[in-house]
């Protein structure tokens, strides 16, 4: 009991903390890109200073001014922005750990999709992390490195191999928040192995008095432009696990490559609009488009209808009036959701119901019906690796009753 309580309020602290690291550093991220981009030249700006900005915050002016590749006397006071991803990444990783290994039956597996058990599971998820490193870093400092375009083109690609290979190992929720993760990781890597060390080697050359090899500060920006990119697509990812129509779709492996799309849209016009003003409002129908493309892919699923094997237990669904399907459908629930779901759940390690989301009575059941629809007839995001063996013709039940229910509305 008392380990329960813990445990939960572990996860509760951690996560806080996980957010707030992650808002400091995508916020400080934004804030230098847009700075970076909006710089003015000036004829009068010191020697060495590629331009300048004025902002005004917080009741004062600021004019910030930068050095292409330093100042001629390195103050002795220099404010480093690391912390902010590396506690990003470490929170986030310790939060995987409580929850999807800690949980990895239910929330890392699902059997329908791979048959693999929690040890295997949580081997292939450290494994793919760090080799998706090994990978990118890789193919970054390989001669593919040296054409940008191409160089993103290719990782476009092995983002679309990931998708593929975490969709058909983990559940829909694990597998997204895997693309997160990993994303994530290749983030914290970049400014942990590369762009913070050449900074450091350009500070200590300026330091001894020698003249800096541009190409640190070229191989940095490259990393840079590349965290840019996959900021927005892993906030999605993050947030994906509350929505079963992201992740929850048969077509969820392409759903995850438009979701990195998406990123670039996005940022292509506030990149464009920082560097020169320019609206360029096409993008935005871009980004609209694949949303609605996100939306069609994320209803596709076969029919539940067509999954179920016994012709008879159709037509039986179909015989039955609405409220005799209710009941039914309260049978179900009662069988397949209700040891979670409960008031006083029987699944060993609740206390609560999970997100305190209710399905006992019938009326919490009606109440609720949309979720349950979403979550167990139209998505398999529930029962979380079919735990209680929901068989096909109860989502095909939950599914008829919901759609016809609604109809008599
Ligand atoms: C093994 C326990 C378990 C079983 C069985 C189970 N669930 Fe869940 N359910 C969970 C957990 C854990 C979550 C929280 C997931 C998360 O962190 O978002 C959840 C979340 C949900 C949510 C989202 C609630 C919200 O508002 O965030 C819905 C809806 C849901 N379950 C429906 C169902 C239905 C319907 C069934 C039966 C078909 C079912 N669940 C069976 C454990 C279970």
């Amino acid at each position: 009991m008392i380990a329960i309580i813990l445990t939960e309020w572990l996860e509760f602290a951690v996560r806080w903390f996980h957010i707030i690291t992650a808002i400091a550093w995508i916020g400080s991220s934004f804030y230098f890109i847009a700075l970076d981009l909006g710089l003015k030249k000036n004829k009068s700006l010191p020697d060495g200073v590629i331009g300048e900005e004025w902002q005004v915050h917080g009741g004062g002016f600021y004019n910030i001014q930068k050095y292409s590749i330093a100042p001629p006397n390195l103050p002795k006071d220099l404010i480093w922005f690391k912390w902010e991803s590396y506690s990003t990444w470490l929170s986030g990783f310790f939060l995987l750990a409580i929850v999807y290994y800690g949980g990895a039956d239910i929330y890392l597996i699902d059997r329908e999709i791979a048959d693999i058990n929690s040890y295997e599971a949580i081997l292939i998820s450290l494994v793919s992390i760090l080799l998706g490193w090994v990978i990118y870093n890789s193919a970054c400092k390989s001669p593919l490195g040296s054409n940008s375009n191409f160089l993103m083109l290719i990782l476009f690609f092995f983002l679309i191999f990931l998708s593929w290979f975490y969709t058909s190992i983990f559940s829909g929720r694990a597998a997204f928040l895997h693309l997160g993760a990993i994303t994530a990781t290749l983030m914290t890597a970049n400014v942990f192995f590369i762009i913070i060390p050449n900074q450091k080697i350009v500070v200590s050359d300026l330091k001894a008095g020698r003249i800096p090899d541009p190409k640190y500060g070229i191989i940095a920006k490259q990393r840079s432009t590349h965290n840019n990119y996959l900021t927005l697509p892993v906030i999605f990812f993050m947030l994906s696990n509350h929505y079963p129509l992201a992740f929850g779709s048969e077509l969820n492996w392409v759903i995850a490559p438009l979701v990195f799309l998406l990123g670039v849209s996005i940022r292509h016009y506030f990149n464009t609009y920082h560097a020169t003003k320019k609206k360029l409002y096409w993008t935005w129908i871009i980004t609209f488009f694949i949303f609605a493309l996100i939306i069609v892919l994320s209803t596709y699923k076969k029919n539940n209808e067509t999954l179920v094997e016994n012709i008879y237990d159709l037509e039986r669904v179909y015989s039955l009036e609405i409220v005799e399907l209710t009941n039914e459908v309260h049978d179900i629930i009662s069988a397949r959701c209700s040891m979670c779901h409960a008031r006083e759940p029987l699944w060993d390690g609740y206390l609560n119901a999970p997100n305190g989301f209710v399905i006992e009575s019938k009326e919490d059941i009606i109440k609720h019906a949309k979720k349950v629809y979403l979550h167990s007839a139209i998505s398999r995001a529930m029962p979380p690796n079919n735990i209680s063996y929901m068989e096909e013709i109860e989502r095909f039940t939950i599914q008829y009753w919901y759609e016809n229910k609604n109809k008599d509305d």
